[in-house]
């Protein structure tokens, strides 16, 4: 194929790679920095209860990444040095941000909330002994807008990057790792479309939340992230490109915990 016909191919395909990263978080009034992998790692470190991660770029995962360790806090992962203080009940409010630009509109999917309960303090955690429970969750919402449909990711763009995560309001006082994730699925695999196999695309970001309040609920039920999805089923196989009407749709993972509502 000559030069010129493969330039014209990629032009017409979806753009495939989002580089998307938590920007700031909302909590009790206070904003903190992201965490942002792009920083100098020396010299950046600002106080933020964001996880760090080694994701320069900000760059997803993928379904043969979902048993991985990097599936449970990004890529290169590891502890934030504080954690945000929040009153159960109250929201946690995170804003997605591209280096220079909004979330693609393009980048149709859900949006996750899982936490975990650090047992201690999440600075000192290990993440493999972390047991998540889906505390919230949003996919297709209705067949408005875009071809594709209106999905939970536009909601966000809507809200200039923003979305509210409320803590459980009968939740145990303690520390929590929060992991936040967007799973982008324009690229999700297909057989009948120019779409990658093995192309859904997975944003996770773990944030440690210091929950304060009267409530009594423990996280139960939790899993280890590894063990959230397998990679294969509908929900993150599905060709979004059909029409706007996806009203079946499954987000992944298990069902929303309620426990401490
Ligand atoms: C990172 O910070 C260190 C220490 O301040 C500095 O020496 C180095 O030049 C910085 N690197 C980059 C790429 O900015
Ligand atoms: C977290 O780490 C950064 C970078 O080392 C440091 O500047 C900051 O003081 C630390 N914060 C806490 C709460 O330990
Ligand atoms: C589709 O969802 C959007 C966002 O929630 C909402 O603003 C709009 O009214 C909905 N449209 C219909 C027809 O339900
Ligand atoms: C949206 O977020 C950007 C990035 O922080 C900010 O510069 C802009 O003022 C925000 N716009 C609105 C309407 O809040």
């Amino acid at each position: 194929m000559a030069p010129h016909a493969l330039f014209l191919l990629a032009s017409c395909l979806p753009v495939a790679l989002a580089h998307g990263m938590i920007y700031d978080i909302w909590s009790n009034g206070h904003r903190y920095p992201g965490w942002n992998a792009n920083g100098n790692l020396t010299s950046y470190p600002p106080d933020t209860p964001a996880w760090y991660t080694t994701n320069a770029g900000g760059g997803p995962l993928h379904p043969s990444d979902a048993n991985r360790p990097q599936i449970i806090c990004a890529k290169g992962g590891s502890n934030a040095n504080m954690s945000a203080p929040v009153a159960a009940g109250a929201d946690v409010r995170v804003r997605w941000w591209m280096v220079d630009q909004a979330w693609p509109v393009g980048h149709h999917g859900p949006i996750l909330s899982y936490l975990a309960s650090c047992n201690g303090r999440c600075e000192d955690v290990d993440m493999a002994a972390l047991r998540f429970v889906k505390i919230a969750e949003r996919g297709w919402v209705n067949g408005t807008v875009y071809q594709e449909g209106y999905w939970a990711t536009d909601e966000m763009i809507a809200n200039n990057g923003s979305w509210t995560i409320r803590v459980p309001p009968n939740l145990a006082p303690g520390e929590y790792v929060l992991r936040h994730e967007i799973i982008a699925l324009h690229v999700a695999f297909t057989s009948t479309g120019p779409y990658s196999l093995d192309g859904a695309e997975f944003y996770p970001q773990c944030v440690s939340l210091k929950v304060e309040g009267g409530g009594t609920v423990q996280v139960s039920g939790g899993v280890d992230a590894r063990t959230l999805y397998k990679g294969d089923e509908p929900g993150l196989t599905l060709n979004i490109h059909t029409g706007p009407d996806h009203a079946g749709y499954v987000v992944p993972g298990p069902p929303v915990w309620t426990g401490a509502d």
